[in-house]
């Protein structure tokens, strides 16, 4: 932008219909607030100073606004004394009030607000030389907006707020969208001007239009044709229709870049995810916060990924994520939850009932079935056996387990950190590791297995286990013999 802009963003007010202890603005959509989403929005146009006004619960707004704006100024508005105020006390926190250039005044509550939308009306308001525009909208139920009064030319006469409206004012379905922008060095002059003698003792911001028209300046106004860009969420319902058509816009938004999305409608896509042309999401998926899915990869069905990284050609089924990386050519899940800190290689695979957490799996490297991992480092081509646990956890410390390339373990193991395991080495199946295993070596535990025959015949005469053993010609001849009759036997057994 050429000319100077300020944007205020009005978030003073108490949004009582939330019912909720976290403030209106803050309540959240496609993975942003929606004060974030109008700031994000108001950001894309560059401007020279933003200035967010608060008030109501501004110890949990404030911060939010600058989280998301460093350079945000924040103005306290003390009492919400209508919108009007709300403008002065903004123009009173900054240092130097603008005198010139352009104002843009938003409020935080509209999360569908398209960057486009302000800037194509920032633009015309400055084309008209306007001392004020409104960006106004036609709705089929104009009840409760400021309605847009038209003298007989067709210019903007004033708005008129729904309190104070005749019942023929009422009738008008031109209604300001609460967007409006001014001549810099006008907003100045008049926010003085604005008084409080209405049926809601507020001082109305637009009434500047009517003050406008009143000193012979002009006043535009220009129609937005998607409304709703400008629609405000009060209460619960608004927001989940609201949150529901933003995701139908950044579904459809997403196919059109060549993403695969086999069920928009269960298809949920959080406006900061980035996904790659050829990606294929099936049913039940959100992809949420930060996410990231490169080309070819596939996610779905019924999986959540929270600030993601999915590789180019990746396979992620029924799994549950949280900051984890997959690289390219893995496979995860079915039925897999990934947790913070899990980063799996090139083509390795977290399989089925797998929990990871803190776990660097090299490539190529396995874990397929009933494991936890966590806090441990796998390395290339290694297989975990089956039902595996990294016992990482003493009760107090959180300890680490390496594991070496290329070694195979055997299934039902339990890793007991702090240990490592070399490259190349083995384990046998239901070995509980407490010390370390050498490169090559194989590592068992627990005594040599011993087979007491007949035991069965002895212990569990007339049973059909009892049959089925006797149906065995060859081993009949051991029944009744040898090992397996003492009570030390049976109760080992
Ligand atoms: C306002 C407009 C109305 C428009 C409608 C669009 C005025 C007088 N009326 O009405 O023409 O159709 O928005 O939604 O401007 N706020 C403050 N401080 C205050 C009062 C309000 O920060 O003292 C903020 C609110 O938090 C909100 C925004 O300003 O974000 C609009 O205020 P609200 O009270 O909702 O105005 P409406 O009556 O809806
Ligand atoms: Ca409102």
């Amino acid at each position: 932008m050429s000319e100077q802009l300020t944007v205020i963003v009005l978030a003073a007010g108490g949004g009582t219909r939330m019912k909720s202890k976290t403030p209106k603005v803050l309540h959240r959509i496609g993975g942003r607030s929606m004060i974030g989403h109008v700031l994000t929005a108001v950001g894309t146009l560059d401007p020279a100073r933003v200035v967010a006004v608060v008030g109501h619960q501004r110890e949990l707004v404030g911060p939010h606004v600058t989280e998301v704006r460093a350079d945000a100024v924040l103005a306290v508005q003390e009492e919400q004394l209508g919108t009007g105020h709300a403008v002065r006390v903004a123009l009173e926190a900054l240092d130097s009030p603008p005198r010139e250039g352009t104002v843009l005044v938003a409020a935080g509550d509209t999360p569908l607000l398209a960057g486009d939308t302000l800037r194509a009306f920032a633009e015309s308001h400055r084309a008209a030389g306007a001392a004020v525009s409104i960006l106004s909208g036609i709705v089929a139920d104009p009840h409760g907006y400021g309605r847009i009064v038209r003298d007989a030319a067709g210019g903007v006469e004033a708005i008129v707020e729904e309190k104070d409206a005749t019942d023929e004012q009422r009738a008008i379905t031109e209604i300001n969208s609460g967007i409006l922008a001014f001549d810099a060095a006008f907003l100045a002059e008049v926010v003085g001007r604005i008084g409080n003698d209405n049926l809601k003792g507020e001082y109305y911001l637009t009434d500047a239009v009517g003050i406008a028209r009143g000193d012979g300046r002009s006043v535009a106004a220009h129609a937005i044709e998607d409304a709703l860009q400008t629609e405000g969420a009060n209460d619960r319902a608004q927001l989940a229709a609201l949150g529901k058509e933003l995701n139908r816009r950044i579904v459809t938004r997403w196919m059109r870049e060549g993403v695969t999305v086999m069920d928009p409608a269960t298809t949920w896509i959080d406006a900061d995810v980035v996904l790659a042309p050829d990606v294929t999401i099936l049913p039940g998926t959100q992809l949420l916060g930060a996410t990231v899915v490169a080309e070819d990869a596939v996610v779905g069905p019924d999986t959540t990924l929270e600030d993601c990284e999915i590789g180019a050609g990746a396979r992620v089924v029924r799994t549950h994520g949280q900051l984890a990386v997959i690289g390219a050519g893995a496979s995860v899940g079915p039925f897999a939850y990934l947790r913070p800190g899990t980063l799996l290689g090139k083509d390795g695979k977290i399989g089925t009932f797998v929990e990871t957490k803190n776990a660097k799996i090299a490539d190529g490297a396995k874990v397929p079935h009933l494991s936890y991992v966590g806090d441990a480092e796998i390395g290339e081509g290694t297989n975990i056996g089956a039902g595996t646990i990294f016992a990482n956890y003493d009760g107090v410390n959180k300890h680490r387990t390496v594991v070496g390339k290329h070694a195979k373990t055997g299934s039902n193991n339990t890793f007991v950190a702090p240990i490592t395991i070399g490259d190349g080495a083995s384990t046998g199946g239901g070995t509980v590791v407490r010390r370390d295993v050498p490169a090559g070596a194989l590592a068992v535990s627990g005594g040599p297995q011993r087979n007491l025959p007949g035991w069965v015949a002895r212990n569990r005469e007339g049973t059909a286990q009892a049959e089925a053993a006797a149906a065995v010609p060859g081993e009949q001849a051991e029944n009744g013999r040898g090992l397996g009759d003492g009570p030390t036997d049976r109760a080992e057994s």
